[in-house]
């Protein structure tokens, strides 16, 4: 059985004040109430730390939005893994369609992050999705493979076994538009027979492959009852702690 794992992706929201209150919101609503569920958050970067401080003696797990494929150097604005690493991060958003598309990260450059993630050991959260065009012209799932075989070139096995895929359709990501259950559960199922073939049928059973666009507490458990939708990636109901821990205790 694959645990499931509900992942708040807070994009560019909140500032430190902010990010205590939701937190301290988050840890008020756990309280006393037990979740089988793993549940990670990704504030911005400049409040990790406080973050970190703040899920201590939780078991909330902390992820960053983003990071830099390079060790050190002049690259400036930018944040290595070294950095998440030093101020308690254990994973990493990596690849979100906002990335993609409006800082215009390739294929390639994903690639490049997911190895430096794994050689800091950091957990990746690897984000993959097609775009409202790639889907009417029934792309989606070459789009899908495409950004599966560049993203994990050269990953081994090992490696591969402690990533976490979010399957994000653009046009569900802050739309309100949800993929159906099923619509979301087919290419689920098609990314994990792709795993199989590409490592193995063992890995495909264990790789947690999360759903992401417009999750909400009125349509999460229907979502993830489906056979091969192991949790959420959440933008925007996931910065109030009754619309995410509605999430969360909905499976
Ligand atoms: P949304 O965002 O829940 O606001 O659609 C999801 C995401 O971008 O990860």
């Amino acid at each position: 059985m694959r645990r499931k794992v509900i992942a708040g992706n807070w994009k560019m929201n909140n500032d430190l004040s902010e990010t205590i209150s939701l937190i301290s919101g988050i840890k008020k609503g756990l309280s006393g109430k037990r979740t089988e569920n793993l549940i990670i958050i990704a504030p911005p970067f400049i409040s990790l730390e406080t973050a970190k401080t703040l899920i201590k003696e939780t078991d909330i797990k902390l992820s960053a939005q983003n990071m830099h494929f390079e060790e050190n150097g002049a690259f400036t604005g930018e944040i290595s893994a070294k950095m998440l690493k030093s101020v308690g991060c254990e994973y990493v958003i990596l690849g979100h369609s906002e990335r993609r598309t409006i800082f215009g990260e390739t294929d390639q450059i994903i690639n490049k992050k997911l190895k430096k993630a794994f050689s800091t050991d950091l957990l990746p959260i690897f984000c993959i999705g097609e775009s409202l065009e790639e889907r009417e012209n029934n792309e989606t799932n070459s789009v899908v493979e495409r950004q599966i075989k560049y993203g994990l070139d050269g990953i081994p096995e090992d490696d591969f076994n402690n990533l976490i895929i979010a399957y994000e359709p653009v046009w569900a990501i802050g739309t309100g538009k949800t993929a159906s259950p099923e619509q979301a559960q087919e290419v689920h199922n098609f990314i994990r027979n792709l795993i199989s073939e590409i490592y193995s049928v063992n890995s495909a059973e264990k790789c947690t492959i999360l759903y992401g666009g417009s999750v909400k507490p009125d349509n999460s458990a229907e979502l993830l009852s489906q056979n091969d939708i192991d949790g959420a990636l959440v933008g925007g109901a996931c910065l109030k702690p009754d619309s995410f821990l509605g999430i969360v205790y909905s499976v």
